[in-house]
């Protein structure tokens, strides 16, 4: 079948950039991209098309080409889904609440009303495809709805999990090392083969994928848990580096260029943050434990374990270099979002970070360049820990980094963007407090010069 009309539901950091390249990368199709969030659509159908919702380099281009053309925002649900042959899920699947699997398991309730609601618009066969990540065998839930409460017509379900990062979302979505998509193959091999169609546009066929789909449902979660483990045990082993004069970049360097092993995701960090490697992996460990495969869940859950004690670790160290106290003292945080490049701060290492020391009665000022003092604030108040009006008193969001550092007696650099390191190291020197302290949570500066400028300065996994 050849696909002319898409909709996706979710207008978020997937359902956007994705449909941005489809729509531009297929002029033939027309892509409508819902959501309930009025704000939210709203924002994408912004004349200004810098006020988009999504900071993503690149991006705004995108959208300013399609949009209006074969891209359009809306918050019509019912109509996308009618108007459409193909509709993408791409709604979010946190991680549950409440409940049964509470604090591990993925909430699946977005998936199912989007299920339900499809069911009921559709007059005519639709495909439907997962796009959002999911427990394996969801497939099977969505399919059991559709099927019990639709009007009769024909529903296929793919899955075509995304694997963009954030921050290179265009890039990644140009030029994918692999699109995977599953589909149970006797009966979908049509389906399947229209949503290759698509993404053969501009991804070379040898990149797209095929497999049955509780395989391709499962490597979503595995891509993302072999990534943050590798995150982690970097992480491990930066803590024995402090300990014994090792260099975790050295260490780095010297295991990465064995090519089974190979050079990316293995910088130490003050831990791994993002709305999905914790979710993702707290979903796996509760499929394994739902099977009763114990081992393999506390194997997985390690991962987080370790990430936990990694942000933990870089909160007590400040407190414990400052001399065993905080309180009262501004600490000046460097980077909110959890990576360069994104104004996203979902689960962002500064959160947690930011709330050990608030509990120590720490004073913290923030600068992230994407990152607004709503947003900060909301961070906060989303951990359930103090009242809004304390953390008011507590955090003071800045729109300039030197008056953030002015009169700190530490900074802490949360977020590896690159303008750090060109800032006037001297002049945020000379309006510190001294000693001057830095904890380099990202590595991202160069120690020789910090310590010759006066800083006391600590990286992640070294000890100078
Ligand atoms: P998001 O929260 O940014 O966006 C989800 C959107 O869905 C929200 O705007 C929400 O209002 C909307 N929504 C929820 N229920 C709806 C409904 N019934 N009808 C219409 N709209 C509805 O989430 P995201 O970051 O885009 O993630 C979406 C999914 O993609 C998740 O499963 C996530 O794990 C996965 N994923 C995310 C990334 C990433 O980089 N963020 C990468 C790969 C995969
Ligand atoms: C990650 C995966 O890389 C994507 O493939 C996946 O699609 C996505 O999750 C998802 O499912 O949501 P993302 O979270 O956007 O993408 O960003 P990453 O680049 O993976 O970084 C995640 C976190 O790990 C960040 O906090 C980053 O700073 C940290 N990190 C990454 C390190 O501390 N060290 C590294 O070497 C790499």
């Amino acid at each position: 079948m050849k696909i002319t009309s898409i909709c996706c539901i979710g207008a978020g950091y997937v359902g956007g950039p994705t449909m941005a390249i489809i729509a531009q990368k297929c002029p033939h199709i027309k892509v409508t991209v819902v959501d309930l969030n009025v704000e939210r659509i709203a924002a994408w159908n912004d004349k200004d098309v810098t006020n988009i919702p999504i900071y993503e380099p690149g991006l705004s281009d995108l959208v300013a080409e399609a949009r209006g053309r074969n891209l359009f925002f809306s918050t019509d649900v019912e109509k996308a889904i009618d108007e459409a042959q193909m509709i993408f899920i791409s709604v979010n699947t946190p991680t549950k609440t409440y409940g049964l699997g509470k604090g591990m398991a993925a909430d699946l309730k977005y998936i199912e009303l989007c299920a339900r609601q499809i069911a009921s618009v559709a007059k005519d066969n639709k495909i439907v495809v997962e796009k959002s990540t999911l427990p394996v065998r969801t497939a099977e839930a969505i399919k059991n709805i559709l099927d019990n409460t639709g009007n009769g017509v024909q529903f296929q379900i793919l899955s075509n999990p995304e694997f963009l990062a954030e921050g290179t979302a265009v890039q990644d979505l140009l030029f994918p090392d692999r699109v995977l998509i599953g589909g149970n193959l006797e009966g979908e091999r049509e389906a399947l083969d229209s949503l290759v169609e698509i993404y053969a546009n501009w991804v070379p066929k040898e990149r797209i994928l095929t497999t049955n789909l509780w395989s391709s449902e499962l490597s979503k979660l595995t891509a993302n848990a072999f990534l943050a483990q590798r995150v982690s045990s970097i992480n491990a082993m930066s803590e024995l580096c402090e300990k014994t004069g090792a260099d975790v970049n050295e260490l780095s360097r010297a295991i990465g260029m064995d090519s089974r092993i190979g050079p990316k995701f293995l910088k130490a960090s003050v831990g791994f943050g993002g709305s999905c490697f914790q979710k993702d992996i707290l979903n796996l460990v509760y499929i394994a434990k739902s099977y009763g495969l114990n081992e393999v869940a506390d194997y997985w859950e390690q991962v987080v374990i370790m990430n936990d004690h990694q942000k933990r670790r870089f909160a007590s160290t400040i407190v414990q270099t400052l001399y065993n106290t905080v309180s009262g003292k501004k600490i000046a945080f460097l980077g909110w979002a959890f990576k360069k490049d994104t104004n996203d701060t979902r689960e962002s290492a500064a959160i947690n970070v930011c709330d050990y020391l608030l509990h120590e009665q720490a004073h913290i000022a923030v600068y992230d360049p994407q990152v607004k003092e709503k947003k900060v604030f909301n961070d906060l108040q989303y951990l359930d820990s103090r009242s809004l009006e304390e953390i008011e008193k507590g955090i003071t969001v800045f729109e300039d980094p030197y008056e953030a550092c002015k009169d700190a007696h530490a900074i802490a650099i949360l977020t590896e963007w690159d303008e750090f390191k060109a800032y006037d190291w001297e002049k945020i020197y000379d309006n510190m407090q001294k000693p001057a302290f830095v904890f380099d949570g990202r590595n991202v500066l160069d120690a020789k010069k910090m310590v010759s400028l006066g800083f006391v300065y600590s990286a992640i996994g070294s000890t100078n």
